[in-house]
Parts: structure tokens; sequence; C-alpha cells
């Protein structure tokens, strides 16, 4: 866990990323797929975004590089550095993906092209939007690629002849040649073996010292975000159910979907036993919502969870960074203890 964050950064014009008010609707369906999601990272601050499959990390974390699907509506505010990615022309956004904020996808293969070689995959943003001469790019490129841990002899290999682990090392590298103040990654381990992904999560640390970026770091795996973050955002159904530092949050988590998360991970509970399978699935998209999105499988839930919304509200004094959940019953849960 770094402790290099600066606590005042996280909100406002210094921020890496501060996303207000973000409302994404898609067509077809009853209720927005992103609900007034608020998320801040700092520089250099490793933020971990997590939640089930389908509860919106990608939506988020693409909508920072405004990859929308065709026919979505964002509302709301997306801050990079101060300026707001949807208010952006189509020069400025190119400005922003290259040279501002990059992502790292879940399957390097799918990102890259089988008959090109890794050179010029790593060079051609560089060259095509920014006219950075062929040889000094390719110098960036050799730098980073000796950042990621990879020699120069890969530039002139095909994504083919690379391992997954290797090929998502070239990812990273193509990530840093704008040089960046924010990284986005998303699921970047999920198709990696164990070994492979403890390395990768490392190196992703490390760099984020080293090149002082920003790094929201999107994954369904608790323990991961755990070892990486310094600050954790829970999401459910398209809303920040629960936030605060990394640390407390896991130790006290004060949403029950957090505390339903934490109960089926192996590594952060108890090694022995069986694992808390969370019942019940999240809501459908074709479904409006009043109340806690959450109430349905919630065994705390009463009456008010049905009724009303709760609000991201503080449930401790965790400064300097604020503990939030959305939650009416947040004062009824427990503490993690080992034997759990
Ligand atoms: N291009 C799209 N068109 C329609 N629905 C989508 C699209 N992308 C995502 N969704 C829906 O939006 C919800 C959130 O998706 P996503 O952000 O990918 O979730 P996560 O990354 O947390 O698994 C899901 O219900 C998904 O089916
Ligand atoms: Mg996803």
């Amino acid at each position: 866990m770094s402790t290099t964050t600066e606590p005042h950064a996280s909100t406002g014009p210094d921020a890496a990323l501060d996303i207000r008010g973000l409302r994404l609707n898609l067509p077809g369906t009853a209720r927005p797929v992103l609900d007034g999601v608020d998320l801040t990272v700092a520089p250099r601050e490793t933020v971990a975004l997590v939640g089930e499959s389908g509860s919106g990390k990608s939506l988020t974390s693409r909508s920072v590089l405004r990859l929308l699907p065709p026919g979505a509506v964002a509302e709301g505010r997306v801050l990079v550095e101060g300026r707001d990615v949807l208010a952006m022309n189509p020069g400025e956004l190119r400005r922003l993906r290259t040279h501002t904020a990059a992502m790292i996808f879940q399957d390097p293969r799918a990102a890259t092209n089988p008959l090109r070689r890794i050179g010029d995959f790593l060079t051609e943003s560089l060259r095509l939007n920014a006219q950075v001469p062929a040889e000094e790019a390719t110098e960036r490129a050799v730098r980073m690629l000796d950042a990621v841990g990879l020699g120069d002899h890969v530039l002139r290999r095909y994504p083919g002849q690379l391992s997954g682990g290797m090929l998502q090392r070239v990812m990273i590298a193509a990530a840093l040649m704008g040089d960046p103040t924010l990284i986005l990654a998303d699921e970047p381990t999920t198709a990696l073996d164990v070994t492979t992904q403890a390395e990768v999560v490392g190196l992703l640390d490390d760099l984020r010292g080293q090149f002082g970026t920003g790094l929201l770091f999107v994954t369904h795996d608790l323990g991961l975000a755990a070892a990486i973050s310094d600050r954790v955002y829970v999401m459910y159904a398209g809303r920040i159910a629960e936030t605060g530092p990394a640390e407390e949050l896991f130790q006290r988590p004060r949403h029950p979907y957090t505390r339903a998360l934490l109960d089926s991970t192996p590594r952060l509970t108890a090694p022995r036993g069986r694992l808390a399978a969370i019942g019940g699935q999240p809501p459908s998209l074709r479904q409006e919502l009043t109340g806690c999105p959450f109430a349905p499988r919630c065994r705390l839930a009463t009456d008010v969870c049905t009724e009303r919304a709760p609000a991201l509200i503080p449930v401790a004094d965790g400064n300097p960074q604020p503990h939030l959940a959305a939650c009416h019953h947040s004062d009824q849960l427990t503490e993690v203890t080992a034997d759990a």
C-alpha cells in the first residue's frame, strides 16, 4: 500500500480525476446505468473501483476518455486536470487520450493488431496525434519498455510472439508513452495467471510512484484492491455504495454490500470454511429503482430501504480521507474479525 497520497489534492483543479454527479443513460433502459457517481483520484494516488460484474465500473472508467456506447447520453462533469471531458471538442479529446489519460484493458490481445509489430503499436499515437518524429518516438518506446522490464528486441516482435503477461507489460508501456497524469486500468490482470497478476500489479504500483501518475484500478477482486489501493469505491447498480481509505473500509465496512463482498472473498477473511455467496441478482436496467438498490438482497433491509434511497454520507471520522456509505442501517454493521 502506498503512502504518497496528497489528501488535499483529491478534489478541485489539482485532482488527476474529479467525477461529479456523473449520470449515464443508455438507449432502451428504464433507469440511468450510472446514477450520480462522484469519484476522485489525487495525483499519485491509487484508487480501486470494485463491484460485481455489471455494476458500471467499466462504463465509469471509459467515461473518463469519453469512450461511450453508441447513443449513450452523459450528464454531470468528468474533470481531468480540471477540464471537463464531456465538453471537449475532437482536438481536445485527442490530446486528452494521447497525453493526459491512458487506459489499460483486460485483454491485451484484443487491444493489439496481430499483424503490426510492437514498435509500430507503441509509437503510433505519438507519431500520428502529436507529430513526434519516428526516431524520438522509438527512443521513448525503448525507455518505456525498459521501465516495464522488457528489452528493446520486443519492438520487432508481433503480439502473437509474446506471452499474455509480456503483452500486458507492453500495454502498460503504451499507456506511459504520452506521459499521462492518469492511468485507468480496467481489470488489467483478470486474463493472467496468479503469479503474473501479482507482477503486473506490483509494476503498476511502482510506475505510479516513478512517473507520478494517478491510477484508477477497476477490479471485481477485493484482494487485489486491498493490495494496491490507497482508497476504494464500491459500486452497486451504477451508484457508489461506499468509499473510504482502503484499510479502514476493508476493516470496518459500513455498507452491507461491501460486507457481503468481503465475506465472499477468501484472501480477506478466514481461510477456512465456506465462502458466503451473495444471494440474488443485481437489478436489471429494465427495472426502475425506488429506495436502496441493494435492499432486495440485504439482510438488514427494512421498510425505509424500499421507500427512500439512502444518501452517501460520512460514517466515520476518516481523516484525512472521508469514509462514506449509502445505507440507512450502516450503524448496525460490525467490524470484520479474523475468525468471522
Ligand atoms: N455498449 C453497451 N450497450 C448496452 N448496455 C451496456 C453497454 N455497455 C455496458 N452495458 C450495460 O451497462 C451495465 C454496466 O456495465 P459495465 O460498466 O460494463 O459493468 P462492469 O464493468 O462493472 O462489469 C451492464 O448492465 C451492461 O450490460
Ligand atoms: Mg467491466
